[in-house]
């Protein structure tokens, strides 16, 4: 069974993360699909937006630890490849968190267009505890968005973060009760896919800027997270991970 859902209605595509016995923790095949449906989406004149959500009370635990384990020798790892998609996808994307969020799952959002939030989220970014470095540009994008001094916070000490503080941050856009949130999420990227789409995409394109910067530090940032990997201290945390789950 696939453990990413997508689901098509007023031409916006949601894509739910679908694993919720692992808090939705993302490992390779789902890297795959998820990159498969934003091909699909970008591809797709009736898909004007997407919004990306978790089942069951969690956005997503991150990359999967084992998954971290099994892929410690290749050359290839999707996580890297799903970042760089996120940069390079041209149309809105909206995101839907409730619960954890945790590693990509907050990386991702600095590439979204909208972020709505439930009260009960809890952001967290401990790349640096498990010996590799932060990916999808938060090197770059986390900082000119919160400013240095609260990124060291969030990057260097990991310190969690709720949605409260998401949103005083300028990390999410509103804070929504649960029962609430989905609809919200679906609502306001309906109303971007109903716009002019020229302008619309555009107007995008012109706020982001020129993305070689953004795609120069994702290469960097993915040479040293393949080097952080294959680390002593990404192995000890690793296998502190696992052992703790007995
Ligand atoms: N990779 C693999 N498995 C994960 C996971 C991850 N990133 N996150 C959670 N899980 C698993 C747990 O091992 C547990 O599995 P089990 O029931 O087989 O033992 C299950 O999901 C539920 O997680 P649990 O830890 O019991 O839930 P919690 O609500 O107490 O805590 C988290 C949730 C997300 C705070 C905690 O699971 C966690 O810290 N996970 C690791 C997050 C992480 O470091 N991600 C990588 C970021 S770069």
């Amino acid at each position: 069974m696939s453990e990413i859902v997508t689901a098509l209605e007023d031409g916006v595509l949601t894509i739910t993360f679908d694993r919720p016995e692992k808090k939705n923790a993302l490992n390779a095949a789902m890297y795959e699909a998820i990159i498969a449906a934003m091909d699909a989406a970008e591809a797709d004149a009736n898909i004007g937006a997407i919004v990306f959500t978790g089942a069951e009370g969690a956005f997503t635990a991150g990359n999967d630890i084992r998954d971290f384990i099994d892929n410690v020798a290749a050359e290839d790892f999707p996580a890297l490849r799903f970042v760089r998609r996120l940069a390079t996808f041209g149309k809105p994307m909206v995101a839907a968190v409730e619960g954890v969020a945790v590693g990509v799952g907050v990386t991702m959002l600095l590439h979204c267009d909208l972020i709505y939030a439930a009260p009960d989220s809890m952001f967290l970014m401990p790349f640096i505890d498990l010996g590799v470095v932060p990916e999808a540009g938060a090197s770059l994008l986390l900082p000119q968005r919160v400013g240095l001094a609260k990124a060291t916070e969030l990057l260097m000490l990991a310190d969690p973060f709720d949605a409260r503080e998401a949103e005083r941050l300028g990390i999410v856009n509103a804070v929504v009760p649960p029962e609430r949130l989905r609809a919200r999420a679906h609502e306001r990227a309906k109303q971007l896919a109903e716009k002019p789409r020229g302008a619309l995409l555009v107007t995008r394109k012109l706020m982001r800027g020129d993305p070689a910067a953004l795609l120069a530090r994702m290469d960097e940032e993915a040479a040293a997270f393949m080097s952080g990997l294959r680390s002593e201290e990404a192995k000890a945390a690793f296998e502190a991970f696992m052992a703790k789950k007995g």
